[in-house]
């Protein structure tokens, strides 16, 4: 069935809608579901523990559920869907903004660290967007978040990379084939943004150092690579989400939210 605009503009915009959100507890994901609560969203958010997720269903405790799951567990990871649809009454979006990264120069990769990252970071994000495709009876949107380390390379990145760029993958793939069901996939695809996740000493920094010193010191020379001369910030990204799950007739790309990172 091929379903038109006036089908989700009858209902209003996703992002005020019914929205399953993963990696809510902090950084870009938290950014997101603040906004969508602001929104008027009612949220499913997904974590591993539950007191970061307490804090954000604090702010609207009617209109927030709490999933507590990891996602690296194939076996839980199939219950999300079905309990975020149930307690919100079916699904209207899902925002995908889990991740981990795990810095290891090429040398030392080890093979759970690169599987642990592919089932989070692409794994995981493509069966959690199938099942949320599945429930979404008048259309929707899904959004991913991606990386420029898909498209530039970086030191000790190898394994997170190679999942982005699968993931940019996934969004065109699905993209194409729920399009006929109304249901739209893209992606943000962000730079340097200043969360927990750039703030862990990578291999490599000078000896003697703190780890506090050797993380400002990276953070330093994270800065001096954006044109735009400072990290990006997790509010940035999230107003490109909420763009995306909105956007109409937008679906099956991703937009690069990076400082001019990857025009220089
Ligand atoms: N920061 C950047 O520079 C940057 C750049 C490009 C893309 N990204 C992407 O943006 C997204 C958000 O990153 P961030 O910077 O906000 O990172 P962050 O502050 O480290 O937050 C990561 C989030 O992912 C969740 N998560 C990690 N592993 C999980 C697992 N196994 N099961 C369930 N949840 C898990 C964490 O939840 P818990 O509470 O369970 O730990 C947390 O909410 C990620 O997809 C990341 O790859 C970030």
């Amino acid at each position: 069935m091929s379903m038109g605009p006036d089908a989700l503009a009858d209902c209003g915009p996703p992002s005020a809608g019914r929205v399953l959100v993963t990696g809510a507890s902090r950084g870009i994901g938290r950014a997101i579901a603040e906004e969508l609560l602001l929104r008027g969203a009612h949220l499913a958010v997904v974590g591993r523990a539950a007191d970061p997720l307490l804090s954000l269903s604090a702010e609207a405790p009617d209109r927030v559920t709490i999933v507590i799951c990891d996602l690296s567990n194939a076996s839980a990871r199939s219950e999300i869907v079905p309990r975020a649809a149930e307690a919100l009454g079916g699904l209207d979006a899902f925002v995908s903004a889990a991740g981990v990264i795990r810095y290891q120069a090429v040398p030392y990769v080890d093979e759970d660290a690169l599987r642990e990252q592919l089932e989070v970071n692409l794994v995981a994000p493509t069966m959690l967007a199938q099942a949320a495709a599945r429930v979404m009876q008048r259309g929707g949107s899904i959004v991913q978040i991606t990386s420029t380390l898909a498209r530039r390379a970086a030191p000790s990145t190898l394994a997170y990379a190679i999942s982005k760029a699968g993931l940019e993958a996934s969004v065109r793939g699905l993209a194409l084939e729920l399009a006929p069901r109304g249901v739209r996939v893209n992606a943000v695809c962000p730079g340097v943004i200043d969360t927990s996740m750039i703030r862990t000493p990578r291999p490599g920094a000078a000896a003697g150092l703190s780890d506090a010193q050797r993380v400002e010191e990276q953070l330093e020379e994270l800065r001096r690579l954006q044109p735009l001369g400072r990290l990006g910030a997790s509010a940035e990204v999230a107003e490109a989400a909420l763009y995306l799950l909105d956007a109409s007739f937008v679906t099956g790309t991703c937009l690069t939210v990076d400082g001019g990172l990857l025009a220089g």
